[in-house]
C-alpha cells in the first residue's frame, strides 16, 4: 500500500532458549532489513505472560533477547529495540482489536490449538486472544512489512483482516476525521529464504522450539562450539547420502533441514549447497556443517554472553527504544480515539 510510509516491526517472545530457528527465520531478517527501513524489533513480554512465567527468567530472558538482537548487528541507536510492556499503548490497541476481531477467526488458529492443547478449558484468555495483541504491536505504529518465519503467517493474515474491517468499520469516520480511504495499512509477512521452519534435529517432522524438553532438538544461539558439535553429530539422518537435485530432498525431512541450514548460514540456495554436497554421506555434510555453525554463531554467542554481563547496558538500551516506540504509539492511539469517537 503506497499511501503509508514503509516500517518494519517483528516481535520475539521472552521465554528463553533462543535458537537457530528464531536467528534463520527472524533475527537475520531483522539485520538485513535494517539497510532499507525504519524497523522496530519488540521483546514480547505481554505475549510471554499467556503461558505462566517465572518472573526472574522472564527478567532474565528479556535481556537475553535484547542481548541477541544487538549480537545480530541490529543498531539500538539507529532502530528501536525495547519491551513491549513499557509501551502501554499496545495492551490498548489490542483490547479494541479484542472488539473487532471475530470469535470465529479466532477459533481457527492453529497455534492456540496446539498450545493450549487438551486441557482448552485452562488455557489463560490472553493465550486465546494473543493474535489480536499480536496485530496491535504492528498496527500500533502502522507497520507495513513483518518478517517473521513460517509459523506467524496465519497470524499475520489475521493481523490484515483486522486491519481491514477496521478501516470498513469506520470508514466514514477515517474520512470525516481527515485519514483518507484506510487508516491502517495491510502489513505484509516477509517470510523468505530457506529456512523460514527449521525443524527439530532429532526429529524432521517437528519444528525446531524454546519448548522441546530436548535440548539437543535444537542449535542455541548461546550454545558453544562444543556443544554445536556434539548436537550437529547426533542430528538425526537417514542412510542415503545427499542428493545433487532438491527433489530427492522430498521424502527426507531430516536431510531437507540440515541441506536448509547449511543453505541459510551460506546465504545459499539449497541448489548450491546440493551442487557442492550431492553424492556426499552425511559424516562429511555435517562436519561442514559443524564448522559452518561454529563460524557463524560463535561470534554472535560470545558477543550476547559479553552484553549479558551488562544489564545496566541492556535495560537502558530498552528504555530508550520504549522512550521512542512510545512517541509513535501515542500519536497513533490518539488518533484511532478520535476515529473511534472516544471524547477526549
Ligand atoms: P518465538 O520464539 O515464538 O517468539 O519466535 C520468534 C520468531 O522466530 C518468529 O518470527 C518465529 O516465526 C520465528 N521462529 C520460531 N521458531 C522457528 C523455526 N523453527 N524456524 C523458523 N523460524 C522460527
Ligand atoms: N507471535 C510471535 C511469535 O510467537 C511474536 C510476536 C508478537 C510478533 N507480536 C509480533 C511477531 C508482531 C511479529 C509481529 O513468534
Amino acid at each position: 500500500m503506497s499511501e503509508f510510509h514503509e516500517r518494519v516491526f517483528s516481535g520475539v517472545q521472552p521465554t528463553g532458549n533462543l535458537h537457530l530457528g528464531n536467528y534463520l527465520g527472524a533475527i537475520t531478517k531483522f539485520v538485513s532489513l535494517q539497510k532499507t527501513h525504519e524497523c522496530i524489533y519488540c521483546v514480547v513480554d505481554l505475549h510471554a505472560i499467556t503461558v505462566p512465567q517465572d518472573p526472574l527468567e522472564l527478567q532474565a530472558n528479556t535481556r537475553e533477547v535484547t542481548a541477541a538482537f544487538i549480537a545480530a548487528g541490529i543498531d539500538p541507536h539507529k532502530q528501536i529495540i525495547f519491551n513491549q510492556s513499557q509501551v502501554a499503548e499496545h495492551a490498548e490497541l489490542a483490547w479494541i482489536f479484542n472488539c473487532v476481531a471475530r470469535i470465529g477467526w479466532l477459533n481457527r488458529m492453529t497455534q492456540f490449538k496446539e498450545k493450549a492443547g487438551k486441557d482448552r478449558e485452562n488455557a489463560s484468555i490472553g493465550l486465546y486472544a494473543y493474535p489480536a495483541l499480536m496485530a496491535a504491536d504492528i498496527l500500533i505504529y502502522r507497520a507495513t512489512h513483518v518478517p517473521v518465519g513460517e509459523d506467524q503467517k496465519q497470524h499475520l493474515e489475521l493481523a490484515r483482516d483486522i486491519a481491514q474491517k477496521f478501516n470498513n468499520d469506520f470508514s466514514e469516520s477515517i474520512a470525516r476525521n481527515g485519514f483518507g480511504g484506510a487508516y491502517f495499512p495491510l502489513p505484509e509477512p516477509l517470510i523468505q529464504g530457506p529456512a523460514t521452519r527449521v525443524m527439530s534435529l532429532r526429529d524432521g517432522s517437528k519444528k525446531m522450539s524454546k519448548s522441546d524438553p530436548s535440548d539437543n532438538s535444537r542449535l542455541n544461539i548461546s550454545d558453544s562450539a562444543e556443544l554445536i558439535a556434539q548436537k550437529i553429530r547426533k542430528a538425526k539422518t537417514d542412510p542415503e547420502p545427499l542428493p545433487s537435485e532438491t527433489a530427492g530432498l522430498a521424502k527426507r525431512p531430516e536431510a531437507d533441514n540440515l541441506v536448509g541450514i547449511y543453505a541459510a548460514l551460506a546465504e545459499q540456495s539449497r541448489e548450491e549447497v546440493l551442487a557442492r554436497f550431492g553424492g556426499a554421506n552425511f559424516s562429511t555434510f555435517k562436519s561442514a556443517l559443524v564448522d559452518l555453525s561454529v563460524e557463524k554463531l560463535g561470534p554472535i554467542g560470545a558477543e550476547m554472553k559479553r552484553l549479558q554481563g551488562d544489564n545496566v547496558y541492556l535495560d537502558q538500551v530498552l528504555r530508550d527504544g520504549a522512550g521512542r516506540a512510545r512517541v509513535i504509539a501515542a500519536e497513533n492511539m490518539g488518533q484511532v480515539k478520535q476515529i473511534l469517537g472516544f471524547v477526549r
